[in-house]
């Protein structure tokens, strides 16, 4: 634990999340044998999540990032930015983006949307996490690492403020002093 500054209540441990990262790992490593992807993990929060899925996996697959910006003021309902591209050509290719957290929907429907300009030949999307009574998505996430509650959480490359990420479980941040 970096600090008692914070509260912290710890909903899954380093193990869970490794069990889950590897039964993902296997399908994905099954569905893609012959046609290996390109991942695209994005910037910050997925990637610790990259680097051990990539690394659970045993497909001759590459890696690029994207980095956005979502201007939000309370919501993360703003609009987004981009900070940084990816800078692979991924026409023809199978892509899989990488995902942290979906929380409302609009980062990744922004970056599907962005990347299907490019001419892939399939996009499919992974995310660590996704909250729940989320979204109006017209679209399928094709992996979720677990679902949970619209709490804030940190760890495993999650950040509060860009600190934090280096937690090996994931927590729920504020939470109750006393427990
Ligand atoms: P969305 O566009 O609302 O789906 O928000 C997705 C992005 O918000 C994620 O990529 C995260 O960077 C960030 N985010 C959403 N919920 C959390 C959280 O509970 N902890 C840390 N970051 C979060
Ligand atoms: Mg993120």
């Amino acid at each position: 634990m970096p600090s008692n500054k914070y509260s912290l209540k710890e909903i899954f441990t380093e193990k869970q999340i490794l069990d889950r990262v590897k039964k993902i790992a296997f399908d994905i490593s099954n569905k893609y044998f012959d046609d290996p992807p390109i991942f695209i993990s994005i910037l910050k929060g997925s990637f610790i999540f990259a680097a051990d899925l990539i690394r659970a996996t045993n497909l001759d697959s590459e890696i690029d990032f994207i980095e956005v910006a979502s201007y939000s003021g309370t919501s993360s309902k703003g609009s987004i930015t981009l900070k940084k591209d990816i800078s692979i050509n991924i026409k023809n290719r199978n892509i899989i983006i990488v995902e942290d957290i979906i929380d409302t929907g609009i980062t990744i429907k922004f970056l599907k949307e962005k990347l299907e300009k490019l001419e892939p030949k399939s996009i499919a999307i992974v995310t660590l996490l996704m909250k729940t009574q989320v979204q109006n998505l017209d679209f399928k996430i094709d992996w979720v690492g677990f679902e949970i509650t619209p709490e804030f959480v940190v760890g495993y490359g999650l950040d509060f403020d860009q600190k934090l990420r280096n937690l090996r479980g994931i927590y729920i941040l504020g939470g109750n002093e006393s427990e």
